[in-house]
């Protein structure tokens, strides 16, 4: 029987579209997978969304729709999760949403389990609680003592809460940590024992009445489950545990969990400890990598400094970009993302190197041979050891990195090869050498068939870090199927040496660095203008409203006597307004994207006003503008209504 190996990604939070970070982790992960597979190995490779919590409440709140329908405009929709992980060539066998049926069921069966235990207890959670906010805050998220969202005061308060029995584990897990190796790499264990067992592991809260965007307690319903005991039991879940929707948790389990290192803290210490309290096996390593920062700061959503891999991709192309993200950052470390950067190893790399290596090779082999090398080749053990042997002991030097973890250390040993062979057709001279073919052409055949046999060699190791570049590779060296597999790396001379070569397209054309960087920014600046709005959203079903419910609606002109953004929203504006009331109203609209507050000053809009209050942000909202919405190339535009300014603030609309 052959072994198997469980790879998974974190489950990304659809709060907003994904950026060249999560890329990073997934083509890690899909590269490892695919390298197992290359083995022989049997993988089951997941991904999947972590769609609940307050911050998909309140996006979906402020983007006017459910939560169910915000994430799945940036989990289905176009250009959303599944079509980037398509676009990428990922090749996840599962993708879970935590949103899935058979997920929430085992949830709640997972809770009560541990709730059954004795693991899970009813406490009070003490905190400190912005009302506006409705939101608990510890005093170290505080921001100089006021809420971190809103920065108003703050009032200690308490709120009925369950406890998972974090504390119990604390010995066991400092055990995991410092004495196995769980915890890659190395270099992470300290930092989450000083950081977090050292102090003293404290009981974790694991539920929240607070919001009701996720899976709630079945046998208390007010409750709902704290996300991460939701997203971290994905890994599981997507096996069949606790449900029937598959049935292979005992075949993969344990796996290989990759994350960030941000989250390793949860992954190090709660999911080993929920594992231990159900009687589960443990994962076999949780890999924390490192971050892709943007000018020395972490690319993240909140900040907005984000990199679409979208336009890097269609730019550059899949494999350029995945091999960029796999050879520049050393897998456990953070690394500096930059344009240039990617430009100079396409570049440097798979142009020049590589490119060079295929290109001369085959054109070589069709200009002296007519594209097939014939039988008689004389080797030279002097002049051809060096780079046969180097070829030949590359597969061990890489599967010892790959399964380390280090991706990057085995790319570099196989560009040490792909260098030694561009050395050695310098050194061999092959235009020289045929210029006497009566001579020299044994010689020659047996030059070019060392090349074309290092080629294979790296071709076959790159295949899970640039899968449809190497097929064509494949393709132009004349390598069939069975010299492509994981076996035949290791055997040189797998090539059958009457090879016949098709030179065809360049398959990693050269770039000029300063058009490249302006075709870039271009590209940038026109995605951004045609995003807006960022999100596809599903129209709502057409229901019919009887009369009377229609009357019942407000709908009054409004002047605008003010209008500003709102703090820390890149979505919602602020507008007081004239009702004709005497006393102003505030609205709060989410269409900052669509208009510069100032642009609104004085115009004569129209609001229904008779809804229910509503709070955005910590802020009152009492009613709602009314805007046209329709799609222009894809893209959503709105306009509000506006009215001739002559008509009175107040007027009904009938
Ligand atoms: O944390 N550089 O989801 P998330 C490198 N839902 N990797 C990055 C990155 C960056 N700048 N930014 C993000 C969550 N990532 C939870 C996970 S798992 C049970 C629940 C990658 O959408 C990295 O792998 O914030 C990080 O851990 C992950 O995206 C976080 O994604």
């Amino acid at each position: 029987m052959s072994e198997t190996c469980y790879l998974t990604t974190p489950i990304y939070y659809p709060s907003d579209r994904l950026h060249i970070g999560h890329t990073y982790c997934t083509v890690a992960t899909d590269t490892l997978a695919r390298y197992h597979r290359l083995r022989g190995e049997e993988v089951l490779f997941l991904t999947g969304t972590d769609e609940h919590g307050q911050k998909i409440e309140d996006k979906a709140r402020e983007a006017n729709v459910t939560p169910k329908a915000f994430v799945d405009a940036i989990v289905e929709g176009p250009r959303g999760v599944k079509d980037l992980w398509k676009l990428m060539n990922i090749s996840n066998d599962r993708f879970i949403r935590t949103t899935d049926d058979y997920h929430v069921k085992a949830i709640q069966r997972i809770f009560k389990r541990l709730y059954d235990n004795g693991d899970i207890y009813k406490g009070v959670y003490k905190g400190k609680y912005c009302k506006p906010c409705e939101s608990f805050w510890t005093d170290s998220q505080l921001k100089d003592g006021c809420c971190p969202d809103c920065g108003r005061p703050v009032a200690d308060a308490e709120e009925e809460a369950y406890f998972f029995r974090l504390s119990k584990y604390a010995g066991k897990i400092r055990d995991l940590l410092e004495n196995t190796d769980f915890l890659q790499p190395r270099s992470r264990v300290n930092e989450m024992v000083r950081n977090f067992i050292d102090p003293g592991l404290e009981d974790l809260c694991v539920s929240r009445t607070s919001f009701t965007w996720g899976i709630p307690v079945d046998f208390d319903p007010k409750h709902v489950v704290y996300v991460w005991v939701d997203a971290l039991s994905n890994y599981i879940t997507a096996l069949g545990y606790e449900n029937n929707r598959y049935d292979d948790y005992h075949k993969w389990w344990p796996g290989i969990n990759i994350v960030g290192k941000e989250i390793v803290r949860f992954h190090s210490i709660i999911w080993p400890a929920m594992l231990m309290s159900l009687g589960e096996p443990l994962p076999k390593h949780v890999f924390g990598h490192g971050w892709l920062l943007l000018d020395g700061g972490k690319m993240s959503k909140s900040k907005g400094n984000v990199v679409d891999p979208y336009i890097l991709a269609e730019k550059f192309g899949v494999d350029a970009l995945r091999f960029f993200l796999m050879r520049t950052f050393p897998f456990g470390s953070d690394g500096n993302f930059s344009n240039e950067a990617l430009i100079q190893t396409i570049n440097t790399d798979l142009a020049n190197d590589l490119g060079n290596l295929v290109s001369r090779t085959t054109a070589m082999v069709e200009k002296y041979f007519g594209g097939t090398l014939p039988a008689d080749q004389l080797e030279q053990p002097e002049a051809d050891g060096e780079l046969t042997a180097l070829a030949a002991g590359l597969r061990a030097r890489y599967a010892a990195d790959m399964d380390t973890f280090a991706p990057h250390k085995a790319l570099e040993e196989v560009f040490k090869v792909i260098q030694r062979a561009n050395k050695y057709i310098d050194e061999n001279a092959p235009w020289t050498l045929a210029k006497d073919m009566e001579a020299n052409g044994a010689r020659l055949a047996r030059v070019m068939y060392n090349l074309l046999e290092s080629t294979r060699i790296c071709a076959i190791l790159l295949t899970p870090f640039m899968p449809s570049s190497m097929e064509k590779l494949f393709a132009q060296t004349g390598a069939g199927p069975d010299v492509q597999t994981w076996d035949s790396a290791a055997r040189w001379g797998s090539l059958p040496p009457t090879t016949t070569v098709s030179k065809g397209e360049n398959l990693f054309p050269r770039l000029e660095m300063d058009k490249a960087l302006a075709e870039l920014e271009a590209a940038e600046a026109e995605a951004k203008k045609a995003a807006l709005p960022a999100l596809e959203l599903e129209p709502q079903a057409e229901e019919t409203v009887d009369f009377d419910t229609f009357c019942k609606s407000d709908f009054r002109v409004v002047k605008v006597k003010a209008c500003e953004p709102v703090k820390k929203s890149n979505k919602l504006l602020k507008f007081t307004l004239d009702d004709g009331t005497g006393t102003d109203r505030q609205i709060l609209s989410g269409i900052a994207m669509y208009y510069k507050p100032e642009e609104l000053v004085g115009k004569t809009l129209v609001a229904i006003v008779n809804l229910p209050p509503r709070k955005m942000m910590g802020l009152d909202s009492c009613g709602m503008l009314i805007s046209a919405v329709h799609k222009e190339k894809g893209a959503e535009q709105l306009n509000l209504l506006m009215l001739n300014d002559a008509i009175p603030a107040g007027a009904k609309l009938c």
